[in-house]
């Protein structure tokens, strides 16, 4: 090889070979407020974005995943940040108060956006069983396998059953707590004796969930109608 082309191949294929598995997630605000997106990473993941920006509505923002990337998004509403320490709190999804919120989870009720990377193929999901605040949902786009849509785009906060609420200081109905969340009951939260898909069931609140959203998670062992799978993808990621 000429050490022309040789440099071409270096420069040019080397960084596509070992970056051909890296996901771009690009986040979208369809809202008609700001949000501020928070990431948690899996174990050992490194983390995104230090874990949350602020996304101005019709904003989008791409945020590159490492190969075999696990973790999760979500939207936090309502947040009120101090410009120079950027602590604050948020009305739904508040990771601590934080900004960053720098390997800090939402407090629920959030919807979520969950995904492993490469192993071997990419898994995905939607998931309300820490409940819902935002509509959201995850399009892949440029891989190959099932890669179907997800979609969570119905307001479940308007349908929300009265004692699962969760209301800003004006009052609206900010997020919509799931029955586990609410009521702490093992039958809900597939704990104790209910800690088996086989014993644990949609309950009359899980399918308040489902309805709303048929590909999402409306309880723990809702897998299967609400675990998909793509190879080599880039993911949209819509919220409301
Ligand atoms: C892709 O997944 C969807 C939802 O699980 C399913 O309805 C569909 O049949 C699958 N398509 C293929 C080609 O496997
Ligand atoms: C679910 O069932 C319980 C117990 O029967 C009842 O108290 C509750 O109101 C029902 N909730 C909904 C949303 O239907």
């Amino acid at each position: 090889m000429a050490s022309s082309s040789w440099l071409l191949f270096s420069v040019l294929l080397i960084p596509l070979i070992t970056c051909t598995n890296a996901a771009v997630f690009t986040l979208q605000n369809r809202c008609n407020k700001p949000i501020w997106p928070g990431i948690l990473s899996g174990a050992g993941r490194p983390q995104l974005m230090n874990g949350g920006f602020r996304l101005n509505p019709n904003q989008k923002y791409d945020v590159v995943a490492p190969t075999g990337w696990s973790g999760r998004f979500w939207a936090r509403s309502g947040c009120v940040f101090d410009q120079s320490t950027n602590h604050g709190k948020c009305t739904t999804g508040d990771c601590g108060g934080r900004l960053e919120c720098s390997g800090a989870g939402g407090t629920p009720p959030a919807s979520l956006a969950e995904f492993t990377l490469d192993s071997p193929e990419d898994f995905y999901d939607v998931s309300l069983v820490d409940g819902f605040n935002l509509p959201i949902a995850v399009v892949p786009s440029g891989g190959s396998g099932n890669c179907s849509a997800v979609y969570c785009s119905s307001d479940l906060n308007e349908g929300c059953p009265e004692k699962l609420r969760v209301r800003s200081d004006n009052g609206e109905t900010a997020a919509c707590m799931s029955a586990c969340m609410a009521f702490n009951e093992a039958e809900y939260c597939c704990t104790g004796e209910y800690n088996n898909p086989h014993v644990c069931k949609p309950t009359n609140y899980s399918e308040v969930f489902k309805k709303a959203c048929p590909t999402s998670y409306s309880y723990p062992y809702d897998d299967a109608t609400s675990t998909f799978t793509c190879k080599g993808a880039n993911y949209l990621i819509i919220f409301c």
